[in-house]
């Protein structure tokens, strides 16, 4: 795994999109593994910005990492939602080329039909990740296992509460979402983890020199072959 401390987190932030935009430049037909999250808020405001100095976006394809269920797209908290919002109303990409998980319906077939959608369109050249609190990638939650497929997944406590600030005073997040598995994620090209912030510091260390284990499932990131983590100093404390 790479590591790149950066001082800041505008910096770290500027690193990780300079890269998925050369990634992107490299390869105009790249399919994207995307992320959301507070962090990736500002990634995507700096790609909207090289959009409009000419990135394209046209021949990507894009597939997000996970969906909370029992929200429809139109949610405002759903992550269909949230990449409208943050990304794709601002940039050329095509809806029919954007690919969020199904959060309504049965879990289970939505699930299949994201692998097989995955399976159709892959394999993903670039993977972007953010880092929970607690060592989660994509809603992979602690005990996860190293080689889970896209599936239904329940929130941990501490992950619903981090989340909370997301949604309207008195609505209950939701308990569970489809999300691409730990399995599913290794399978892609190159992996990009941005983390940002002593709250993160814990996950990073854990990810970075813990063992590999199914209770920090960013240490399974120790097993692919290129994996470029970019932290702020704050994030990088613990190492
Ligand atoms: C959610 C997402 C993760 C993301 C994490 C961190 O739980 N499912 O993909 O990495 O939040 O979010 P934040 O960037 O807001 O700390």
């Amino acid at each position: 795994m790479r590591i790149v401390i950066c001082d800041d987190a505008a910096a770290a932030t500027r690193t990780a999109v300079d890269r998925i935009a050369a990634a992107l430049r490299a390869r105009p037909a790249s399919v994207l593994g995307l992320a959301t999250g507070g962090t990736m808020e500002p990634v995507y405001e700096g790609l909207i910005a090289a959009h409009r100095d000419g990135l394209s976006f046209a021949q990507a394809v894009s597939f997000n990492l996970d969906e909370y269920v029992g929200l429809p797209p139109g949610h405002p908290q759903s992550y269909r939602s949230y990449m409208q919002r943050h990304l794709f109303d601002h940039v050329d990409i095509a809806p029919e080329r954007t690919f969020v998980p199904s959060g309504e319906g049965d879990p289970q077939a939505a699930s299949d039909a994201y692998e097989a959608a995955l399976r159709a369109h892959g394999p993903l050249d670039l993977q972007l990740l953010g880092l929970g609190h607690n060592g989660h990638i994509g809603f992979n939650e602690p005990g996860s296992s190293l080689a889970s497929r896209t599936r239904e997944k329940l929130l941990t406590r501490t992950t619903r509460e981090a989340n909370a600030r997301f949604f309207k005073e008195g609505e209950t997040p939701p308990r569970s979402a489809v999300t691409m598995g730990i399995g599913t994620i290794l399978e892609a090209r190159s992996i990009l983890v941005l983390a940002l912030g002593a709250g993160k510091a814990a996950a990073v260390q854990g990810t970075v020199e813990g063992p590999v284990t199914a209770m920090c499932p960013g240490s399974a990131l120790q097993m692919h072959p290129d994996v470029t983590m970019i932290v702020d100093s704050a994030a990088a404390a613990d190492l």
